[in-house]
């Protein structure tokens, strides 16, 4: 599964970066407003750093305003990924992105007609997000499931991009299902290294090994 860092902060992209963690990088308007940077430069920044795929999302509501303002967050680098809300209107805009050869990723996915619709309309992702399902007691794994039982009973191409991460627990469970890609938070990627076993050993073997008074170094 690969990773995508749900994040506009530069230094702790630059940090998981650094250790092979980061295949792309997701934004949304929250998220640019988080960092307190203006969208185009941040964006630049990003994907002078990371590679792969980093998805910058219009505002507009209407199709053509969602086409016009792709195409200027395009103009920012080769690897971005033009984000679209799930409506008919960026259903359209997904549509005639898709056509002139660019990545879109269509956002606020949160049912399997919704993203069969984005398969259909060409979209490169289908960002389904499971935390805001579980925050109003729905299944959002559920719908990463019935995502790949559909895209897989037809041989969509579309990527099914695991979003709105909270937990480990969520990072664990789309990779069982078999989520092509996963953006969480860096504090939750960070997260998946912990173990109370692990601290837990390690407090053991560091006790042992200032009784045997020897040094490595
Ligand atoms: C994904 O592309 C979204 O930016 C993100 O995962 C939303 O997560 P949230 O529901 O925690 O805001």
């Amino acid at each position: 599964m690969k990773f995508f860092v749900d994040t506009a902060e530069i230094d702790a992209i630059r940090e998981l970066h650094a250790l092979g963690m980061v295949d792309g990088v997701t934004t949304n308007p929250s998220l640019i407003m988080k960092s307190g940077r203006d969208i185009k430069e941040v964006t630049k920044e990003i994907c002078d750093l990371v590679d792969g795929p980093v998805s910058a999302e219009t505002v507009a509501l209407d199709a053509d305003g969602m086409i016009a303002e792709g195409r200027e967050l395009a103009k920012i680098a080769e690897n971005i990924a033009i984000k679209v809300p799930l409506t008919w209107a960026g259903l359209k805009a997904c549509k005639v992105l898709t056509d002139e050869g660019r990545m879109v990723n269509v956002t606020l996915c949160f049912s399997a007609n919704q993203a069969l619709l984005a398969a259909k309309a060409g979209a490169a992702f289908i960002s389904p997000f499971i935390g805001r399902l579980d925050d109003i007691n729905l299944d959002g794994m559920e719908l990463i499931h019935d995502i790949r039982v559909i895209y897989d009973n037809y041989g969509y191409e579309t990527q099914i991009l695991a979003a709105s991460i909270r937990t480990v627990n969520h990072m664990t469970e789309a990779a069982k299902i078999g989520a092509d890609v996963a953006t969480a938070p860096p504090a939750v990627i960070k997260a998946m290294a912990n173990h109370v076993l692990t601290d837990k050993g390690l407090d053991a073997f560091m006790a042992d090994w200032a009784k045997t008074g020897q040094k490595i170094l």
